[in-house]
Formats: structure tokens, C-alpha cells, sequence
């Protein structure tokens, strides 16, 4: 039979995100085989400090390792889908990171693809996998709250709080043609759609942008870097620093969510309260490894991490026993293990409860209309493919 430690991968992209999927990697025992940077040379010095075995000169180059069975793509949001589609159309299974293309016509694509390829698929919706928010996920979709009736909550940052800031998904044409909420907004709508196992089905959104011209550095930029540039060129900001939406969802429930990148102090503040027709659950991702549980005639309940107290999903979620926090690489070894599951069984399996494609794609469905409705100045329904709706019902079937 064969075992995870069989398994070969290769990583894209060895910034911020790639590091930690290289590290997840290792930790549940796949077999990292190289990495691939934007550069031969930029690559090779990662593969160097990463204690990789190799560094690849270019995407042909890694698709022709024959060790590496399973490619995660972690490269700038505009080379998921050429990538992605690459990757498949070389018959490899692939983990690519939110969010997932730079529109839905895009995202429709890589669905299409991975369907007709057969293969193991995986948009990384990391904050998922936080025992407490799989736990969740297990109570809110088991009734345990009773119907949900309020998802409201937020997605805060300040890197990008300056005008010195500068990264590369403040260009439209890099990041996509929205900022804040298709980078961060992203993880907090799809953990929603999750945890409530109810979709977003209309939005009215505003989007704000604060500031209107940045400085860009003339050299790379490392993200979440606090460096300041010597040189610089002025650049005319399109994307949103900010946003305010009002949801609903598909059972009836309304929500509401603020997410920012200029929110001096919070570095990555995402939290969510859902109220259900008995009781409330809220989660705080900086106190990761406690719940809070409102209820109207009893005494209030935090239940601390703890595989023991937990449902299945919390309990296969968590690596560490109870008082042991676990924290934002942990979630990445977590789905990571689920996904790989299926990686050994050669194939996607009817019972996945990972985040495929279908979920990213359906995210960026709603980010679509998020962008629609900002445009419009009102209420944008959500317009689901009837093959998107499918596979997502599906989806939605087998957790
Ligand atoms: N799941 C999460 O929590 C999470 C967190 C951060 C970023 N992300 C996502 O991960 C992706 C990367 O973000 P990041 O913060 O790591 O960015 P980053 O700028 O730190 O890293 C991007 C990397 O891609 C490399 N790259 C650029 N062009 C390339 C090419 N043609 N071929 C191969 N590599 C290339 C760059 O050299 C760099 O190493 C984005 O899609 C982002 O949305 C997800």
C-alpha cells in the first residue's frame, strides 16, 4: 500500500505563503522534490535556504520530474490559471492558493479542467482548517445553534496602511481587479460559506479606496516587508483598501463583514460571530484555539481546543492536545493531510472534505458580484453556473 512518504511534490512561488506550504509539507512527511521562483537564480537561492533539493529553471523543467506527482501553486494571483492548467494538462494532482483565478470566467476554467482531468484538486482555504472553525463547521451544519439567522464579522490588516506600502497585488493586473476583499475578504467569505454550509446568494457592497497614489519600490518587494525603498516611482491606485457588504444567504440569513488593509494595529485580525434561532458561536483567528458559545438562558461557554471536547472534523483537524496552541502553519499541515489523503489514493474521493476547486470557484463568483455591486451602487444576485451549482451541491452533499 502506499504511504504519504511516497509522495513527491514541487512548490511554485517560494515567498511568503510558498515557505510555509514548503514546511507544512515536510511535517506530514511528502517529499518535497524542488521549488520554482520567479527566476532560475532567485529559485535556486531559495532552494538553498529551504534545504531543497533542487531548483527548477522554469515550469516545463518541474513538469518533467517524473518524482513529483502533486505541484502547489503559490505564485502571484494572474499565473494561477496558466499554471493550474499546465499542471493538469501534465497529469499532476495540484493545491493552488486563493483566490483561486483572477475572475470566475477564469476559476470556471480550472473546475472544467480539473473535472475532466480526474484529478486531485485543492484551493487553499487554510482557515478552514483551525480545529476550532472545523468544529464549527461540525456544530453550526449539525443544528447545534439552530437555524442561522446572522453572519456578521471582519478581516483586518494594516500592511498596507502607508503610502510607502507597496506590494504586488496593488497592481489590478497581478492581484486582480479587486484588492482587500479577493486577498483577505476571500478566506472570511468561503470560512462562512463553510462554517454555515450556507452560500452567499446576493451582495451590496462599497468599496473604498484611501489612497489614490502609492510608492512603488524599483526593485522586488518582499510581502508583509516593513523595508522602506530608496527609489521609487508614484503609482495611481485602482483596487480597494477597504470594503463594507451586506450578504445574504441562501437559507435567508443576512450577514455583513468589513474588511480592510489600513487598519492600523491589526496585523491579521479575522473574526466572525453567526447567530443562530438558539444560541451564537464566535471566533477571533488571534485567539485561535478558543470558541466562544452565547446563549440566552444559560451561562455563556469558551471551549479551548481540545481534540477530546471536539467533533470529528475538529478532532482530526487538531495535531496537538488541548492547552496546546495551534496556529496559522498548523491549518496548512491540517488540509494538507486531508488533501494528500486522496493524493495516495490516486484520485479525488466522493467522501472529500477538503476545499477543491469548485469552492474557489464559487468564491469568486461572489466576488464578482461583490465588484458588480460596488459598480452598480446596489443589490447583485450571485449567478451560479448550473455545472458551478452541481459540483458545488456536491460539495456541499458530501461534507
Ligand atoms: N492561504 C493564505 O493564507 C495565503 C497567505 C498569503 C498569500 N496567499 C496567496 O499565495 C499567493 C502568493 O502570495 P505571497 O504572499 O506568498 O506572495 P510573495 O510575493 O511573497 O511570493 C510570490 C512568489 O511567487 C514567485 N513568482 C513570481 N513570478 C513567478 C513565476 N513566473 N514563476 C514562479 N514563481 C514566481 C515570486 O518570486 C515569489 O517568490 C497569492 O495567490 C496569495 O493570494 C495565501
Amino acid at each position: 500500500m502506499r504511504r504519504i512518504a511516497d509522495v513527491g511534490a514541487a512548490v511554485i512561488g517560494t515567498g511568503f505563503i510558498g515557505t510555509v506550504h514548503v514546511e507544512a509539507l515536510r511535517r506530514i512527511g511528502v517529499q518535497v522534490r524542488g521549488v520554482l521562483g520567479s527566476t532560475p537564480e532567485r529559485g535556486a537561492a531559495r532552494a538553498t535556504t529551504l534545504g531543497v533539493p533542487r531548483a527548477y529553471d522554469d515550469l516545463a523543467d518541474l513538469l518533467r520530474d517524473p518524482l513529483v506527482e502533486v505541484v502547489h501553486v503559490t505564485s502571484p494571483n494572474d499565473l494561477h490559471l496558466p499554471q493550474t492548467l499546465a499542471i493538469l494538462a501534465a497529469g499532476r494532482h495540484v493545491v493552488c492558493e486563493k483566490p483561486l483565478a483572477m475572475s470566475a470566467a477564469e476559476s470556471r476554467q480550472l473546475v472544467d479542467a480539473a473535472a475532466a482531468s480526474g484529478l486531485v484538486n485543492a484551493a487553499n482555504f487554510n482557515i478552514r482548517y483551525y480545529p476550532l472553525n472545523q468544529h464549527a463547521h461540525d456544530l453550526v451544519t449539525g443544528g447545534g445553534i439552530g437555524d442561522v439567522r446572522l453572519v456578521t464579522g471582519r478581516y483586518f490588516q494594516d500592511w498596507l496602511l502607508l503610502e510607502s506600502d507597496w506590494n504586488w497585488r496593488l497592481q489590478p493586473e497581478r492581484g486582480g481587479a479587486l484588492r482587500a476583499v479577493g486577498d483577505i475578504g476571500s478566506h472570511w467569505l468561503d470560512l462562512m460559506a463553510f462554517v454555515t454550509g450556507e452560500r452567499i446568494v446576493a451582495v451590496m457592497a462599497e468599496l473604498a479606496t484611501f489612497i489614490e497614489a502609492r510608492h512603488q519600490p524599483t526593485g522586488p518587494v518582499e510581502t508583509f516587508s516593513t523595508d522602506r525603498a530608496s527609489e521609487t516611482v508614484t503609482r495611481a491606485i485602482a483596487t480597494e483598501d477597504a470594503a463594507t457588504i451586506l450578504l445574504r444567504f441562501e437559507n435567508g440569513a443576512r450577514g455583513a463583514v468589513s474588511i480592510s488593509q489600513i487598519s492600523a494595529g491589526r496585523k491579521n485580525s479575522l473574526q466572525y460571530e453567526i447567530d443562530g434561532a438558539a444560541s451564537s458561536v464566535a471566533w477571533d483567528s488571534e485567539q485561535p484555539d478558543q470558541i466562544w458559545l452565547g446563549h440566552r438562558e444559560r451561562a455563556n461557554e469558551i471551549l479551548i481546543k481540545n481534540p477530546a471536547l471536539m467533533g470529528p472534523s475538529g478532532q482530526a483537524a487538531a495535531a496537538l492536545p488541548g492547552g496546546h496552541v495551534e496556529g496559522f502553519g498548523d491549518t496548512f499541515a491540517a488540509h494538507f493531510r486531508a488533501v494528500y489523503a486522496d493524493v495516495v489514493a490516486g484520485g479525488p474521493s466522493s467522501r472529500r472534505s477538503y476545499p477543491t476547486f469548485a469552492d474557489g470557484h464559487d468564491e469568486m463568483l461572489v466576488n464578482d458580484a461583490i465588484a458588480e455591486s460596488a459598480r452598480l451602487g446596489r443589490w447583485v444576485a450571485v449567478v451560479r453556473d448550473p455545472t458551478a451549482t452541481a459540483a458545488a451541491s456536491q460539495e456541499a452533499h458530501v461534507r
